[in-house]
């Protein structure tokens, strides 16, 4: 999963609270009638939401502001002045439970400031692995945070900020199950192009020992068959395209379906026929549950984009058992050539760490060699960092950061290498395009490519959620250039 920071935007449609759009997802046709005896509304609130880490998280920022928002919460780009800050937080790498303290500092003195105006109080509220992590080390450290909420009791966010409007300072244990969660998540999902993401598993069991996952997200858990189709088809109304699939083990996906088990493979098949769903990507995999049947569904899907991420994290084989990855070098080789032989175009992706405890240079150097091996079109490579709690972390043998920030160096080089080249083998080719926002410049369009990269297009602005054969004319640092087969007519 490749990390960011972003702010989760909500529009101004449809925030009014009505008592026929609490929740039901209907507010859109309520005849006139029921509007006029709606209750008065709540004052308009704002709300900022800073979301860091994975796209796991991007979910989970999106259904936060769905279910907040039939409240009256109207989202904000910047937190000066907001009545509401959420801080979504990550806690995988370096040390991000410190940047959210820093960040609380900051929100302090907003707070502060929004009162001296006379404005009133900001809430802060602190979700994501860091509050399940260290909740109740939050909440000694950081007085002013009026809430910390872990990743399964999203669903319960309204009451909790009511209950902290009433008496500061309500903390809430964040072991919830996954079930009530997704239950409970039946706002109206807001829709902010044509592709969205659909998260269907949470947790994992995998225990890496270099990962907090198994600690912060807990077991695997799969989301019921029937009730991500619905979320599905509703996202199809509103006109998205395609769908990523989420879950920290997304392949080990085994949701029920009519009283029985699914798969992965199962579940995008049923994916595949609901109308206007055109594209499904899933992510993130481990090799070890990348059944037949997926590979198959690879072969004979044509709704299954030609790309895949599936870390291997080292390419050596004592390094992939220090970090129990659960399988060694030749069996990720076996399992890629499966996959290709599957699907022959298929765009690999992945997660490298450099500078495991016990990382020798020929341990690294058969990193390089298993990715010039396999040929990755893209990857993401991570600089080993010991996260308290975890195996690795106590492990004798740790590499000096200065050799570590070498490899990270040279890895980065070399898949930015293969990357260039990958990207450079699809000029002159013709792609299916998905287009998804403006560009910068006139009539300019952005549109993404079966292999995940941007597609820039001169005038294609009406061509938005379409997906539209293009010609790729060149190839840029981190997207592609095209142009359409044919001018379009408007
Ligand atoms: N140090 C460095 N990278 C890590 N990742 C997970 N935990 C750590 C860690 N302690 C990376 C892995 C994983 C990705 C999401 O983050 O490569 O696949
Ligand atoms: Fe972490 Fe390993 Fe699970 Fe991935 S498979 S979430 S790296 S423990």
């Amino acid at each position: 999963m490749n990390e960011h920071v972003t702010s989760t935007r909500i529009n101004d449609e449809a925030q009014t609270p009505s008592p026929i759009s609490m929740g039901d997802g209907k507010h859109d046709s309520a005849p006139e009638l029921m509007r006029g005896a709606r209750a008065a509304p709540e004052r308009k609130k704002s709300l900022h939401i800073k979301t860091y880490g994975c796209q796991m998280n991007v979910y989970d920022s999106e259904r936060m502001a769905d279910i907040l928002r039939p409240l009256g919460y109207e989202m904000s780009d910047r937190p000066e002045g907001a009545d509401l800050v959420l801080l979504n937080t990550c806690h995988i790498r370096e040390k991000a439970s410190e940047k959210v303290y820093s960040e609380i500092g900051r929100l302090k003195e907003m707070r502060e400031e929004k009162e001296a105006r006379g404005e009133g109080r900001m809430t802060i509220a602190i979700a994501g692995c860091v509050a399940q992590a260290e909740g109740k080390e939050i909440m000694n450290r950081a007085p002013a945070v009026d809430l910390v909420i872990g990743p399964q009791a999203y669903h319960q966010l309204p009451e909790l900020i009511a209950r902290t409007h009433r008496s500061k300072g309500e903390r809430l244990a964040a072991d919830f199950a996954p079930e009530a969660k997704f239950d409970a998540l039946t706002a109206e999902r807001e829709v902010t192009g044509p592709t969205a993401f659909l998260t269907v598993q949470e947790g994992c069991d995998k225990f890496c020992t270099f990962c907090v996952v198994p600690y912060t997200r807990g077991a695997e858990w799969s989301r019921p068959v029937a009730s991500i189709l619905d979320e599905a088809r509703a996202l199809a109304a509103k006109g998205v395209r395609e769908v990523t699939l989420l879950g920290q083990n997304v392949n080990a996906y085994n949701g029920v379906d009519a009283g029985a088990q699914s798969t992965l493979a199962k579940l995008m098949y049923a994916l595949a026929e609901i109308d206007g769903i055109d594209r499904l990507r899933y992510t993130t995999s481990h090799p070890n549950d990348m059944g037949d049947d997926l590979i198959e569904a690879h072969r004979d899907l044509p709704e299954l984009m030609p790309y895949l991420h599936l870390p291997v994290q080292s390419g050596s084989d004592k390094i992939l058992r220090a970090m129990n990855r659960k399988h060694g070098r030749s069996a990720y080789i076996e399992l890629i050539a499966r996959i290709k032989a599957a699907r022959p175009d298929i765009a690999l992706s992945g997660d490298f760490i450099v500078g495991f405890p016990g990382e020798t240079d020929k341990d690294f150097e058969d990193t390089l060699d298993l990715v010039r091996q396999v040929g990755h079109a893209s990857a993401f490579s991570f600089k080993y960092s010991p996260r308290p709690g975890t195996p690795a972390a106590s492990m004798p043998n740790q590499v000096e950061a200065h050799v570590a920030d070498e490899r990270l160096q040279t890895l980065n080089g070399l898949l930015i290498e293969q990357q260039q080249a990958f990207k450079e083998g699809l000029v002159g080719r013709t792609l299916p395009i998905l287009f998804e926002k403006k560009g910068r410049f006139g009539d300019q369009a952005i549109g993404r490519s079966p292999y995940l990269q941007s597609v820039y297009v001169e005038d294609a602005v009406s061509l938005m959620g379409q997906i539209v054969p293009v010609k790729i004319t060149a190839s840029g640092n981190n997207s592609l250039q095209g142009a359409l087969l044919a001018p379009v007519e408007i």
